[in-house]
């Protein structure tokens, strides 16, 4: 591929994209919904990776105490997996967990391969505060949550 692909923080203008984007995971039941009222809210929170002017992935940092940090809303367009991007988002949300001075990195995930490859390792969901669970009031499955939760520890 030619074009260039860049990581950057995410800007008002980039919520519509950011919308369709996990929009089309939620309905997969792979991630939660987000409206676009919250993503307007949140929008600092998210790194962008954008090819030729279209945003192709994205991924959000979410701030769970004052060691603690969650990466949400991690996903990348069809025809974009597998060229190591999520990764690059991964680095780039570890990146400012760091300039925030938070030790801690966690994710829900299904995909642990690929967060094991990041650094990451499965850890016992109990480990987390109550306050980790608050988002799951938006999920269809709060009461048989399947989700892995794995924790990188930054050096
Ligand atoms: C998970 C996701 C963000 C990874 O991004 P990506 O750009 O495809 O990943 P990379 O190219 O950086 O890394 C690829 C590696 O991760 C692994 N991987 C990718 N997706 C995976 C998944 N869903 N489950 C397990 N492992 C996965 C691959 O096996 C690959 O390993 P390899 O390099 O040894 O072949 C992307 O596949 C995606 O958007 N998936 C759908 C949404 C989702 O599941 N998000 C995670 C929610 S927390």
């Amino acid at each position: 591929m030619n074009t260039t692909i860049t990581c950057r923080n995410a800007r008002p203008e980039d919520v519509e994209a950011l919308y369709e984007l996990i929009q089309g995971y939620a309905e997969k039941g792979i991630m939660l919904p987000r409206s676009r009222e919250a993503l307007l809210r949140h929008i600092d929170s998210f790194i962008v990776a954008e090819e030729s002017g279209r945003l192709i992935g994205c991924g959000s940092l979410f701030r769970l105490g004052t060691d603690l940090v969650e990466i949400r809303s991690l996903g990348m367009a069809d025809g974009y997996k597998g060229m190591g991007l999520g990764s690059r988002l991964v680095d780039a949300l570890i990146e400012e967990a760091r300039r925030m001075g938070v030790p801690k990195v966690m994710a829900l995930t299904y995909a642990v391969d690929f967060f094991r490859k990041n650094g990451f390792e499965i850890v016992d969901k109990e480990i987390f505060p109550e306050k980790v669970w608050t988002d799951c009031v938006h999920c269809a499955k709060q009461h048989c949550c399947d989700e892995i939760a794995m924790l990188k520890l930054l050096a």
